[in-house]
């Protein structure tokens, strides 16, 4: 099997999207495609997606184009999305129903196995076949059901004690979308999810836009 250990964390940012458009592409029943079409789709330079794709080597052939259905299933692979992951949400509020309630993460082999909450009216309920239970049978479920992901969907402030709990489970990978950073050790990685975050780089090139678009106007004016 390839080593891919030293493909760069850049590299591998984008191949969530090539997997995205390899997909749909297999859904119209295209079996291969060039650089240069793939670039006219995802906008992406062809030598951009010749480069990012050649660290994976003997995916596109000279003339031929890269093989759509092996590159779906090679990035899969590289991504471990052909694996099943065991996931558990931690704070079963706003947020943590609404990634339950989401049936997309199954189809990429996430699978979430139950729930946890403090708040009494909530432990017993089951969403979408996860069931929520109390936080102290945490440990425990961890182990019986082999979990390797915890999404945290908690207040920030009881985000650092429970993510001490679930490595010292033995969590491999938290999905963090408390507003802290976590301190953790290094052989558990961390996703850091921040929908604000993006919403305030949105928020930096609409005004920059604006501004652009006001000061070219005031231009033409004088
Ligand atoms: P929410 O109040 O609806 O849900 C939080 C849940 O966590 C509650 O059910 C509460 O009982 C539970 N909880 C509190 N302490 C707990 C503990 N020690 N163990 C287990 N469960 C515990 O809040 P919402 O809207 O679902 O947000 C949850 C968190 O996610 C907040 O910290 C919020 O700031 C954050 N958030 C992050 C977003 C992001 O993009 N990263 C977007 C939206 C919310």
């Amino acid at each position: 099997m390839t080593d891919y250990k030293q493909i760069s964390k850049a590299v591998i940012s984008r191949l969530p999207r090539y997997y995205r458009y390899l997909g749909e592409l297999m859904e119209e029943g295209i079996e291969r495609i060039s650089s240069n079409e793939l670039s006219a789709r995802m906008k992406v330079t062809a030598s951009q997606i010749r480069q990012d794709l050649n660290n994976f080597g003997g995916f596109g052939q000279q003339g031929y184009g890269y093989n759509v259905k092996y590159l779906y299933a090679e990035i899969a692979r590289i991504l471990g999305i052909d694996r099943q992951h065991n996931l558990i949400i931690i704070g079963a509020g706003n947020l943590g129903q609404a990634i339950a309630n989401y049936t997309n993460f199954e189809k990429r082999g996430f699978i979430i196995k139950g729930m946890f909450d403090i708040n009494p009216r909530l432990i017993g309920l089951v969403v979408r076949g996860a069931k929520i239970r109390g936080i102290d049978d945490l440990e425990q479920f961890i182990v019986e059901n082999e979990v390797q992901i915890a999404a945290l969907t908690i207040p920030k402030s009881k985000a650092p004690e429970i993510a001490d709990r679930l490595v010292k489970a033995g969590i491999k990978a938290i999905w963090n979308f408390a507003h802290t950073d976590l301190s953790v050790p290094d052989d558990v990685v961390v996703e850091n999810v921040h929908l604000s975050e993006s919403l305030m780089r949105l928020s930096y090139r609409v005004c920059s836009m604006q501004d652009e678009r006001e000061r070219r106007e005031k231009g033409q004016l004088s």
